[in-house]
């Protein structure tokens, strides 16, 4: 394992386990059998709605001796419909009570759009329609928010908070206004979006950043958002580099993220997979094979609100321009 040192001494481990679209019947087994397997590092989100199940395969974890809490990194994200402050302290106390944690490592805000807040009683969570028509953003100052996520830090129920599919400009904007600094940045980045100037920018402001989506379509194709066509784990350059060093081309996109100061978080509900995406510290990419997989940049997002907003819910939630 290796790990993203913060100023403060606390470690960050690599690679993560991502949980957003396990299915909740299989989230316990495979949250322990990561633990089992070596990580570390989990990456929820209330929008995932399998909270309890990531807490109860912690718990089971736990429970074996494979860990204490105290060796685990988990982190929360702050759901869309939560953005007014007087929501925000609520919203990561159900966090903390679904994964049946005191305290989370990260808290981060998921996305930088304001919904209309829903009553937990009413749909939980709530996704981007709460059930019926999308909702349309309300007027939250994302300032605003950032000051009751200092709030959660100050009472001790996260050590660190973060954010999310956020670009540079807006990063600048958190950086100058933050009694908290961002701990952390979490964006889609895989080949074929490298995101060269916000890790740049990152690197020099002392963000550490995770990558989201690490094998790009893959995790959309299910949803429609991306076609066989469009599959990095099949491109030529990455079976190359991948047949070189006798792995899979997964290994080779995970390899390359975490040798570029990224810290990967990539999801899967299968054990041979969790396996396989946590193998990767007995090869290392030459400079050149580095260079070759960055330079498959297509600036290609297959995670953009603007899009799927607009394709499952008929609502234009742009972002990213
Ligand atoms: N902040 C945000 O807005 C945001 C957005 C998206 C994702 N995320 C986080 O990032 C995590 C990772 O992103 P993601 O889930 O979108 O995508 P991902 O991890 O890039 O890809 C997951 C897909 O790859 C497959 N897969 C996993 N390991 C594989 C391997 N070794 N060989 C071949 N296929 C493999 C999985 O199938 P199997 O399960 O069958 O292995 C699944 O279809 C999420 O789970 C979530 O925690 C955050």
């Amino acid at each position: 394992m290796s790990a993203h040192l913060f100023p403060d001494g606390s470690a960050l481990p690599s690679p993560g386990l991502g949980t957003w679209k396990i299915p909740d019947e299989l989230t316990p087994q495979i949250v322990h059998q990561a633990i089992e397997a070596g990580y570390r590092h989990l990456d929820c989100a209330a929008d995932y709605g399998n909270e309890k199940f990531v807490g109860k395969g912690i718990a089971s974890a736990i429970d074996a001796g494979l860990c204490t809490r105290d060796d685990l990194w988990v982190t929360g994200k702050l759901w869309n419909t939560y953005h007014e402050p007087q929501h925000v302290r609520a919203a990561c106390e159900r966090t903390l009570a679904d994964l049946g944690l005191e305290q989370l490592d990260l808290f981060l805000i998921h996305f930088p759009i304001a919904l209309e807040f829903v009553p937990f009683d009413k749909m939980y969570p709530p996704g981007w329609t709460a059930g019926a028509e999308a909702m349309s953003p309300i007027k939250v100052p994302y300032s605003d928010t950032w000051r009751a996520m200092e709030e959660l830090v100050d009472a001790g129920l996260t050590k660190k908070i973060g954010v999310s599919n956020i670009g540079t400009a807006m990063l600048r904007e958190v950086l100058s206004y933050a009694r908290i600094k961002p701990a952390l940045l979490q964006v889609e980045i895989h080949p074929y979006l490298c995101q060269n100037n916000l890790l740049r920018f990152c690197q020099e402001q002392d963000v550490a950043v995770t990558a989201f989506s690490p094998f790009g379509a893959d995790s959309y194709l299910p949803l429609g958002m991306a076609t066989e066509s469009e599959r990095l784990l099949a491109n030529p350059v990455l079976e190359e580099i991948a047949k070189a060093h006798g792995r899979t081309t997964a290994q080779v996109a995970l390899r390359w993220a975490m040798q570029r100061g990224t810290i990967p978080i990539p999801k899967t509900q299968s054990p041979e997979h969790l396996c396989e995406n946590f193998d990767l510290f007995e090869f290392t990419l030459t400079g050149e094979e580095i260079a070759a997989i960055s330079a498959l940049d297509q600036h290609k997002r297959f995670n953009d609100p603007a899009v799927f907003g607009e394709q499952a819910f008929n609502t234009f939630f742009p972002i990213f321009d």
